[in-house]
């Protein structure tokens, strides 16, 4: 075990490894010691001086983000000469911009503002408003203020050194130093992958979020840790909300997955979908759907899947289900009635059965990694940043497969399915290769991926969301529309319309619809079952390298919908089956049929 280095902090004896700050030593022991330019997921640049200490035998006051901790070492945090130098800093500060804090968004959320309090500013002692900077609200979700920029560079750091995407930097020097995007573009137009990271690390209001703006103070709204649904990366979220209204997402820094990451379709997209939702439960009656309450409704779903035989039923499912519902279905359908006429809304990637299963973890250990049948930059949006970032660090990147890969600007080296021969002879002859692939790699190039099994780690990318239990519960089964005479379909929130299997259904067949917006499946169910969306429900979700994750209700689900394995207990329940007594029951159950121990 190394050795611990034990300095004096305020008096106070602290340990802390070697090679911390003392910024990091403070925060071991629960000393506060006060930040703007430093993010505990960002290395430190020491630009601001807020955190300015006394470090005793030093000639000048120390920035404890950057100063490293030495044997014996005495420090002061608030010495007079320190909270002096930090007034002074924070004078310059508020003087330089507009820091007119009551007209600002986030007043009372601004870690800038708190310093302000922290030291009594009352006063500007400095000229300010000496100079106007434009705001830029060309991007979708959210705007740039360069009023209330304080040029941390939190923002091109979370760009540069968290999403590898470079797009943000800072122009000109001293006073007319601003943030800008590529070379000089509104945020708008420039390589900006609308991932929100930015916005999620800026202490101030200078990155501001359009649709939570003026919305509500952290004092206000409920924080709720949760997994996106959106793909089968299942980053952790917090789901941030006020009287049951989901006013933004963030992403969890605490999240094993991602570690704060997220995406613009896990992030933004979910708040901006303008869809009708289904709120009542509806079954087709002279011929117009109308609405019923559940136990009509469910009864109605029984006696279509009753009305004929086992062969005549099918069953389809979006993977953006729980577990809880998943093992549902498999156990109403495929246990309980013998269904074998089973498919998912999404393709399931070939598994290319590996010695050493790795996880996404593996991506920042590679020297060599080759991406083959997957475009992460499209499917699994944090899984590119994580590639990315590691080319950053040096490791070569190998992209093969036969269509356009957002990855290929970034590659080493970009490859025909048909040459996967040459990725295989690099990754021979590289020390830690990993091997990304996806949906799209064909028997023969995992033929020739397995040639590597005793040498590389495999990562796989599934498409969908849920993905990896639906597939432990069988559910792809190969689905065949022309002999069901009964088909319920779970589509969920997922936007699919079903054109292509409606065309090839009997059109006498009757179909039972579970969803949460209106489509032209819904309008075309005999059936409809009101289901809640991601953020209304509770259960778990298997990510795509078998990591079990949690979701949590942030609000209450809208009108009578119901979260998506409730419906299926009803349906259980009409139907004369018990699978399980309680969600813990069906939860510990899942878990176990995906992951036998
Ligand atoms: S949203 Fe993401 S990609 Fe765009 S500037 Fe911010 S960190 Fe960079
Ligand atoms: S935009 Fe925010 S994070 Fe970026 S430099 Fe300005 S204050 Fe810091
Ligand atoms: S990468 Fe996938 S799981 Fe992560 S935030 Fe984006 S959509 Fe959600
Ligand atoms: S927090 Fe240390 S210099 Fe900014």
């Amino acid at each position: 075990m190394t050795a611990m280095i034990t300095i004096t902090i305020n008096g106070q004896k602290v340990s802390a490894p070697p090679g911390s700050t003392v910024l990091q030593a403070a925060r071991l022991a629960s000393i506060d010691i006060p930040t703007l330019c430093d993010h505990p997921a960002l290395a430190s640049i020491g630009a601001c001086r807020m955190c300015l200490v006394e470090v005793k035998g030093q000639r000048t006051l120390q920035p404890a983000c950057t100063f490293p901790v030495t044997e014996g070492m005495e420090v002061q945090t608030e010495s007079p000469l320190v909270v002096e130098a930090r007034r002074f800093i924070l004078d310059l500060l508020f003087s330089e911009r507009n820091h007119y804090c009551m007209y600002c968004e986030m007043s009372g959320d601004c870690e800038l503002q708190k310093l302000g309090y922290r030291y009594g500013l009352d006063h500007w002692v400095y000229p300010t408003y000496t100079q106007r900077f434009p705001v830029d609200a060309t991007r979708t979700h959210f705007l740039m203020d360069h009023n209330r920029c304080i040029l941390c560079r939190r923002c091109a750091r979370a760009c540069s050194g968290l999403v590898a995407n470079h797009t943000l930097g800072v122009r000109h020097r001293g006073a007319r130093s601003m943030i800008n995007a590529d070379m000089d573009v509104p945020f708008g137009q420039s390589s900006c992958v609308s991932c929100g990271t930015c916005l999620q690390v800026c202490p101030t209001g200078a990155l501001v979020d359009k649709r939570s703006a003026f919305m509500g103070r952290d004092v206000q709204t409920e924080h709720t840790k949760s997994t996106c649904s959106w793909c089968s990366l299942g980053c952790g979220m917090d789901i941030v909300t006020r009287g049951g209204y989901v006013l933004r997402v963030d992403g969890d820094w605490d999240a094993p997955v991602n570690a704060g990451l997220l995406c613009q379709a896990g992030r933004f997209d979910p708040l901006y979908d303008e869809r009708e939702r289904v709120t009542k439960p509806l079954v087709r009656e002279g011929g117009k759907l109308t609405e019923v309450d559940w136990d009509k409704a469910v009864q109605a779903a029984v006696n279509g899947i009753k009305g004929v035989s086992v062969e005549g039923l099918g069953v389809l499912t979006s993977t953006n289900a729980t577990n809880e519902a998943l093992y549902l279905l498999d156990q109403v359908f495929h246990k309980g009635l013998g269904v074998t006429n089973t498919g998912l809304l999404n393709e399931v990637a070939a598994r290319v059965p590996a010695r050493a299963p790795g996880s996404l973890e593996d991506i920042a250990k590679a020297d060599l990694i080759v991406v083959a049948g997957a475009d992460p930059t499209e499917e699994l949006p944090v899984a590119s940043f994580l590639i990315k970032r590691a080319v950053d660090k040096g490791a070569r990147l190998v992209v093969v497969g036969d269509k356009d890969n957002g990855l290929a600007p970034f590659a080493y080296l970009s490859l025909d399915a048909a040459d996967v021969g040459r990725a295989v002879d690099l990754a021979e002859r590289a020390s830690h290769p990993v091997i990304v692939y996806g949906a799209d790699v064909s028997s023969k190039t995992a033929k020739a991926l397995k040639k590597l099994d005793e040498k590389a780690t495999f990562v796989e990318l599934q498409l969908g969301f849920n993905t990896r239990a639906a597939v432990a519960f069988g559910l792809n089964n190969g689905f065949d529309p022309s002999v069901a005479k009964t088909l319920y379909v779970l589509v969920g929130e997922q936007n699919w319309d079903g054109a292509a299997v409606m065309g090839k259904l009997n059109k006498e067949a009757f179909v039972v619809v579970q969803a949460s917006y209106e489509s032209p499946l819904t309008e075309r169910a005999d059936v409809v079952l009101p289901m809640a969306i991601w953020s209304e429900r509770a259960g778990s979700l298997t990510n795509t390298e078998g990591r079990i994750q949690r979701v949590q209700k942030a609000a209450e689900p809208k009108g009578e919908s119901k979260p998506d394995w409730e419906i299926l207990s009803l349906l259980a329940g009409k139907m004369g089956q018990k699978p399980a007594t309680s969600f813990d029951e069906i939860s510990a159950r899942a878990a176990q049929a995906i992951r036998p121990s």
